[in-house]
């Protein structure tokens, strides 16, 4: 079982065998222009996205849908969703962005009003200032406790899922509170109302996911297969992808601040953070020409794999010379600081015009 609520570090391949999600790799040629995620294989599997492969290339129209529950701040690993939104949006996409502040609230106990706080000020001030452009016509945000339609759907739903499932899902038992019960609904409505009557109706659907949310996406599956008289939904369509290893070598996660580099980070510090970060290098500088550094093992290339570097070439010229011995792991850091302090810089500025307009997203009136 997969506990979304908890944090296990996952085995990739197992999720591939044993939960039918299936290796990306086969379908990528298939996707034009894909984004670098894609290429580079750290979006990993999916569920039926050959319907939304299908969606792009003859432009009928489909939807993403990927909510955030405001419960920290946001690290750098959490810009892949940003970074496939943004890709999303250059293809045409409509866009639903739900704030999970029901699942916040009832899942970590976080207030309303701290949410909708957290949202503005961590997650839409960092999405639009990574380069999601909220002015176009198609991105639509809300918070779920705002959103009838999808509280009532969720409602509807829940007529056809029983507390067996619900436990079997995901592990509730006789203490789990009666709202934390509810929250998967809301999230399986959050993921299904794009293909509402007064959304436009059925259309394709994918939801771009880490792992940890799977067990969401078989429910949302499930579920859409059993009102499919009522609503003729669309089974939505799903990808995974994996997680930045955290500074340390462990998972990067927002209540850790030594495993993390926050987006909201000063470019001093994000620079200072990963000069610390553990590398894939031996302990001599001897052995490292001899041997190689391993750079699968490395916090600071995987930075680079992930979000620091767009050309092929200049990402496996590293690749091979860190294998090789030919640079050692201090040179790398400093051309890895470099390359975080320039995209830090930047994106510390316009965080800065970001937070106003994300307040106009909210605004009550
Ligand atoms: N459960 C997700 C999280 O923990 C948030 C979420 C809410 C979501 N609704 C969603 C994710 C719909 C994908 C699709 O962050
Ligand atoms: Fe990592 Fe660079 Fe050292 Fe290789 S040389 S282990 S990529 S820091």
């Amino acid at each position: 079982m997969i506990d979304p609520w908890s944090s296990a570090i996952l085995d990739y391949e197992k999720l591939i065998e044993q939960f039918g999600i299936k290796p990306f790799s086969n379908l990528l040629d298939e996707v034009e222009d894909p984004p670098t995620l894609m290429k580079r294989g750290i979006i990993f599997g999916h569920r039926d996205y050959g319907r939304i492969v299908k969606a792009m290339r003859e432009k009928s129209g489909f939807a993403v849908v990927t909510g955030m529950m405001p419960s920290g701040k946001m690290h750098i690993g959490h810009k892949m969703i940003v970074d496939q939104l943004i890709w999303y949006q250059k293809q045409g996409a409509d866009i639903y962005i739900p704030i999970a502040d029901m699942e916040s609230y009832s899942a970590r106990g976080v207030e309303f009003e701290k949410s909708r706080e957290l949202a503005i000020t961590e997650y839409l001030t960092n999405y639009i200032a990574l380069g999601l452009d909220f002015k176009k016509k198609n991105i639509h945000t809300y918070l779920q406790s705002e959103n009838k339609t999808v509280q009532n759907l969720a409602y509807i739903l829940g007529r056809r899922v029983n507390l067996n499932e619900m436990k079997s899902i995901y592990g509730f038992s006789g203490s789990t509170n009666i709202s934390h019960l509810y929250v998967p609904l809301v999230q399986v409505a959050d993921i299904l109302q794009p293909q509402l009557e007064e959304f436009g109706g059925p259309k394709p659907t994918v939801v771009p996911v880490g792992p940890d949310q799977d067990p969401h996406i078989r429910l949302t599956r499930d579920i859409a297969e059993r009102f499919k008289n009522k609503f003729k939904f669309i089974t939505p369509s799903s990808t995974y992808h994996r997680f930045i290893t955290g500074l340390t070598g462990d998972k990067m996660s927002s209540s850790k601040p030594k495993t993390a580099i926050f987006l909201s980070e000063s470019p001093e510090v994000a620079e200072k953070k990963i000069k610390s970060a553990k590398t894939g290098g031996k302990e001599s500088l001897e052995d490292q020409r001899l041997l190689g550094g391993i750079p699968e093992d490395c916090v600071v290339y995987e930075m680079l794999l992930y979000h620091l570097i767009n050309s092929e070439n200049e990402l496996k010229e590293i690749y091979h010379n860190c294998k090789n011995g030919t640079t050692m792991c201090g040179e790398c850091k400093t051309m890895a600081s470099l390359k975080i302090r320039k995209f830090f810089e930047k994106l510390s500025k316009r965080r800065i015009i970001a937070e106003n307009d994300a307040r106009k997203i909210l605004s009550r009136n």
